[in-house]
This record gives C-alpha cells, sequence and structure tokens, in this order.
C-alpha cells in the first residue's frame, strides 16, 4: 500500500494528467481536497492488491458480500472524480495519525478533522458531542495551556467504548500542530471579567480571535470556521476579515444557542416537549437578540402568547443568569453542544437551516455585516440565507441588530 498524499495530487497537476492510484492505496483527506480544489481526477488502476485478490478469493457468494464502496476497475478503468470522495482501503495504522493523516476504515468517506481552538469548557463539550456522534476521523483540541489540551483529548478518548466511536482525539498546544482540517472551531477568548467593559473585551478577544483566524487560515486553507467566541457577531466579522475566506466558510454560533433557551424554557411554561417547539432566535447574540413570534409554533401551531415576551426576555439574559449562578466562568454545555451541532449538520450535508450569524447579502434588507440570520448549511458551510415572512415589526428589529453590530465593529475598527 502506498500513501497517496498532496505532493503527488500538486505533481499531476503540473503534469496536466489524472493521478493513478492502485486500488490498496490511501489518499491523505489532505490530498483529497487539493485534488479537488486543482481538478486532478483519481484514477483507480484495475490491477489488485494482493490483499484485494485475497479478499475477493475469499469472499463470500454475491448476495451476502456487504456493498465495497472502493473495487478495483473492471474494463476500463474505473476513475473517481472527487466529489464523491475516494474511499480508503486497509486498516487505519498508528503511524500515520501520527504523521498527521487520518485515515477512515473501508466505507464512505468521512469529513476528517475537526480543530477545536481553546479547551476551554466550551471546547472540551464541543469535542466530546463531535466525539459521540462517531463521524469524523479526528479531533484535535488546540490550547496555549497544551496539557490540559492533551489531558481532555486523552480523558475524552478514554470514554470511546462508553460512548461507541472510533473518532480519534489528541490535544496540542498550536493550530499548526493540529494540521489542516475539515472544520475548525473558534473558541478562544476571554470572559468578560469584573471592572472590564464591553470595549475591552471586544479588542481582547479581537487580537486572540483574529490571530487564530490568520494561523487557520495558513493551516487550513480550505477549513470552515465556525465562531464562538464573544462578542460573537463582531469576531465572526472579524474572523471573516483576517481569514480571508470567502463568507461561505466563517460562520458564528448562537443563534443555535439562543433558540434551544429559549425553547428550553418556552417548554417549561407550556408543558410542550422543547424539541417540538419551533423558534428562531436571530439578530445579535445579546441585547438585539430578535425572536420573531410570528415564526413560533409548537407542533405545527402556533405557540399560546401568553407569557411569551417574558420568556424572550429570559431567553436574552440566559448567558448572564447562568454566570450569576455560577460566579466564575459562563455557560458551557448549551454553548459546547450548539457549536457541536453546526458543525455535525454541515459535516452530514443534508442542507439543514439553523440560525446562524452569517454575513448578510441583502436579504431581510440588510448587506455587508454579519447578523444572525437563518441559514442554510452545507458541507462547505454557508450555502444561503433563507427569508422567513417576519411581520414588519420583526424585520425593524432585526434591521436595528444589524446596525448595532455595525456600530460595534465601527468602534472595533477606530480601536486598532
Ligand atoms: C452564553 C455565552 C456562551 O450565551 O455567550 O452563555
Amino acid at each position: 500500500m502506498t500513501v497517496i498524499g498532496a505532493d503527488a495530487i500538486e505533481r499531476a497537476a503540473k503534469a496536466g494528467e489524472a493521478l493513478r492510484v492502485a486500488a490498496g492505496d490511501l489518499v491523505t483527506p489532505l490530498a483529497r481536497e487539493r485534488a479537488r480544489d486543482l481538478g486532478v481526477e483519481i484514477v483507480i488502476d484495475a490491477a489488485p492488491s494482493r490483499d484485494e485478490a485475497n479478499d475477493r478469493r475469499a469472499a463470500p457468494p454475491a448476495d451476502r458480500r456487504p456493498t465495497r464502496t472502493l473495487r478495483p476497475a473492471r474494463a476500463a478503468p474505473r476513475a473517481t472524480v472527487l466529489g464523491p470522495p475516494v474511499p480508503f482501503v486497509g486498516p487505519p495504522s498508528g503511524a500515520l495519525y501520527r504523521r498527521g493523516a487520518p485515515v477512515t476504515a473501508a466505507g464512505p468517506a468521512k469529513p476528517g478533522r475537526v480543530v477545536v481552538v481553546g479547551a476551554g469548557h466550551v471546547g472540551m463539550i464541543a469535542a466530546m458531542r463531535l466525539a459521540d456522534a462517531d463521524l469524523f476521523d479526528e479531533i484535535v483540541l488546540v490550547d496555549i495551556d497544551e496539557g490540559r489540551a492533551a489531558g481532555i483529548a486523552l480523558d475524552l478518548t478514554h470514554t470511546a467504548a462508553l460512548s461507541g466511536f472510533a473518532t480519534r482525539i489528541r490535544g496540542v498546544g498550536s493550530v499548526e500542530a493540529a494540521g489542516p482540517a475539515d472544520y475548525v472551531v473558534v473558541t478562544a477568548g476571554r470572559p468578560r471579567r469584573p471592572g472590564m467593559s464591553r470595549a475591552d473585551l471586544i479588542s481582547t478577544n479581537a487580537a486572540i480571535v483574529g490571530d487564530v483566524a490568520a494561523r487557520v487560515a495558513a493551516t487550513s486553507p480550505q477549513s470552515v470556521m465556525v465562531i464562538v467566541t464573544n462578542p460573537l457577531d463582531e469576531m465572526t466579522q472579524h474572523a471573516w476579515q483576517v481569514s480571508g475566506f470567502p463568507s461561505s466558510r466563517v460562520v458564528g454560533m448562537a443563534g443555535v444557542l439562543d433558540t434551544a433557551r429559549f425553547q428550553a424554557l418556552a417548554a417549561l411554561g407550556s408543558g410542550v416537549r422543547a424539541d417540538r417547539i419551533t423558534a428562531w432566535a436571530l439578530g445579535s447574540h445579546g441585547e438585539e437578540m430578535v425572536i420573531p413570534l410570528s415564526q413560533a409554533g409548537a407542533d405545527g401551531h402556533p405557540l399560546d402568547r401568553l407569557g411569551l415576551p417574558e420568556t424572550i426576555d429570559r431567553a436574552r439574559g440566559s448567558g448572564a443568569e447562568v454566570v450569576g449562578l455560577l460566579k466564575t466562568g459562563s455557560a458551557f454545555l448549551a454553548p459546547g453542544m450548539s457549536a457541536a451541532r453546526m458543525v455535525l449538520a454541515m459535516a452530514r450535508d443534508t442542507g439543514e437551516v439553523l440560525p446562524a450569524a452569517v454575513l448578510a447579502d441583502g436579504s431581510y434588507g440588510i448587506r455587508d455585516v454579519y447578523v444572525g440570520l437563518p441559514a442554510r448549511l452545507g458541507r462547505r458551510g454557508v450555502a444561503g440565507i433563507v427569508e422567513l415572512p417576519l411581520r414588519p415589526d420583526e424585520l425593524t428589529a432585526l434591521r436595528e441588530a444589524a446596525d448595532r453590530i455595525r456600530e460595534r465593529l465601527a468602534g472595533l475598527a477606530r480601536a486598532s
């Protein structure tokens, strides 16, 4: 078995040729990514490896044979264009993992690696949910406190049999050491402390998020970044600007969290299960959060309006309510799970629409600023913004939220 890396793809691209590989060869995720970017076809040669030949000799009758996802070509070589990715053959090797080349067992190729920057509580919970999904080859926690990242990674690794996952987990001290990723969740940043103004927090975290975004852009130029650091909307726009990524590949996590809080609180007040309540938390992750009642329902029926304005206010203040109870630190279970939820929606590529901080494209009469809107998520990030039929007062509130975010961003630009 030969390991086919990105360098082989680049050579093929230069020569303007397809890359021929043997059926038993292992194509690394990075190579697949490069092939996709450079439009290089990977052609699987007819000659089976010895293992493949042995496999076939030992193969059960066709009707009982499990579906193989990589077959040697028959009469004509079978070209696999990388869109539907080339599946891997052969058992994962520890050496390959150590060299940063995640592998999958035979089967449909999976999104390879998620990097979670910041191994605080939010990063830890996000990593746990992503591991539990058993969807990725590898999850890497990154923290300036490398021991913490490595310790959580090992602790989480120990849960593999308990949760039933085959995902590998590493903890490292830098974005570069994590290696190229498909998705990067950015939770790094400081929480607000007593005596710190909001402006202090913006500029402190802008420096951290800016540094991370630049490193991610260099290390994982094809990744989708999910920003979790506060102030959320402003940090997402900042990360987009620093990274130079298309806006479709930089998205902020807040609407999923704020919606979940509203659903939970509305359930407490109504007796309807939280997961039967539909709602959209839009606007900003803070004071200008907009939860349009015209779009809220339970089992397809409008929600009973009684008490809902209070529920919205409580959802808006939920982060602060948890901080007040914890005394030190802020909420982490619902935020971490919400970040993972977004990554999973993208990786599963089902076209799910979730509320997210996205660069407004003129929908809702808002343009060129990151704000919470319903976004269709796909494997490569934001596939589009969905326009809900909002009432005029809800639309006005959403536009005001965008204006406030714009003002804060202007303040950040003046301060830097
Ligand atoms: C919260 C923080 C994570 O809302 O923004 O709890």
